[in-house]
């Protein structure tokens, strides 16, 4: 059987009444979420298949558009809306449903880790990096949703519904974007022996769950670690299989394009299932992690020793400390051990209020786990 186009509906031309009668599946590749809610609606109610790329519409209304394909018996696929090309919603929602997941890490936004890997591997700024992504057609005109992180957030939410079978909104995903990256920092990074990427995070945590994006560094085993330019990875962890990684083109037409048209060959075949509420996990906002940390202070005696004061009264044990002088200044590169995030940001609160102190403190996650 080979599908056959009976129509394009786009805001100059098509009728989407027509359409629908005349198609067994209906494509949706708008963007957004009104009108493409309803009509993806409407095609479900209607007995239609349905394949979509639109992770916002199903990071913010999957449950309500799950539960209409299960009433009505039809397929609601969308292995394009996370990580383009790269078959992880297949890979989760298949191949490991009988593994009990506990944590994803992914990379999957590839605008965000193009432009890491340029500033981390040409030494440019955060603006110049941006410009050549834009440049080069991996960053829109508009870049906000991809460099503070929300279209991370909602591909997130996706794969963290699907891996721990328990409703996540995007509202439930914090995150934190790459616009205050420095140079700095991830020269820094080289001489810690770490890299930096912004990585979303899905885990179980005391009982609960714990999904997040924010920049992380990562130690040079770790699979993610050498994942650079605009590619996508995600690793999924679970005590069956210890670890497994998928990597490759995040984004772009032809890779999408692949994507959707696997979809609408799945769906062709006999029914995958869709996603089922089976739990009622708790979020969990606040979680342990080991840090980075940058420091701008004057170079005087007993500086270190109060910062280190600080950090110890809230429980932080300092793992390593580079210092580089900056004329009368000095910049303190450190890591510390894990700690719960809310004591470190208040320790970081304190230190800043420090009359040595000539910027605040910066803080960035660091991922420990290595596969090596
Ligand atoms: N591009 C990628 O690499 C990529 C990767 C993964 C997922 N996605 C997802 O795929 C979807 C499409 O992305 P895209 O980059 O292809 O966007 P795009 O270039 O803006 O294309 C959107 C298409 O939808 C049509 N359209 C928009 N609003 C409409 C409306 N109200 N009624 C009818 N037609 C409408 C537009 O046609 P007219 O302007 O002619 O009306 C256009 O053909 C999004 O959900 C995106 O998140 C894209």
């Amino acid at each position: 059987m080979r599908p056959q186009v009976v129509g394009v509906l786009s805001r100059s031309q098509g009728a989407f009444d027509e359409i629908l009668d005349a198609s067994d599946l209906i494509v949706e590749l708008m963007g957004g979420l009104d009108p493409a809610r309803d009509y993806v609606l409407e095609a479900m109610r209607a007995g239609r298949h349905v394949v979509t790329a639109n992770k916002q519409l199903l990071a913010h209304h999957g449950e309500e558009l799950w539960a209409t394909a299960r009433e009505h018996g039809v397929q609601l696929r969308f292995e394009g809306a996370v990580a383009g090309v790269v078959p992880v919603i297949r890979v989760i929602q298949e191949s490991l449903a009988g593994s009990h997941v506990e944590r994803i890490h992914g990379i999957v936004n590839g605008t965000t880790n193009y432009i890491l890997s340029e500033m981390a591997g040409r030494g440019l700024s955060y603006e110049a990096a941006l410009a050549d992504a834009q440049r080069l057609g991996y960053a829109e005109a508009d870049p906000t949703d991809d460099v503070t992180g929300r279209d991370a957030a909602a591909k997130m939410a996706i794969l963290a519904r699907l891996a721990f079978d328990t409703p996540v909104h995007i509202d439930q995903v914090r995150y934190e974007g790459i616009e205050h990256i420095t140079p700095a920092d991830l020269a820094y990074a080289r001489d810690l022996g770490l890299g930096l990427k912004l990585i979303g995070t899905a885990e179980r945590v005391d009982g609960g769950l714990s999904v997040r994006v924010h920049p992380a560094f990562l130690y040079g085993g770790h699979p993610l670690a050498s994942v650079h330019g605009p590619y996508n990875a995600v690793t999924v962890e679970s005590p069956a299989i210890t670890e497994i990684t998928m990597s490759g083109p995040g984004a772009g037409g032809p890779q999408t394009a692949t994507a959707v048209l696997g979809d609408v060959i799945s769906a062709m075949i006999p029914p995958a299932s869709t996603p089922e509420t089976t739990h009622s996990l708790p979020i969990v906002e606040d979680v342990t992690s080991a840090f980075y940390i940058r420091m701008e202070v004057a170079d005087r005696p007993g500086v270190l020793a109060q910062i280190a004061e600080v950090l110890g009264l809230q429980g932080a044990s300092i793992k390593t400390l580079v210092q580089h002088g900056l004329g009368d200044d000095a910049r303190l590169a450190m890591t510390v051990h894990p700690i719960l995030e809310s004591r470190l940001f208040a320790a970081l609160r304190l230190i800043g209020r420090l009359d040595f102190m000539r910027s605040e403190p910066r803080a960035i996650r660091v991922i420990e786990e290595e596969f090596v």
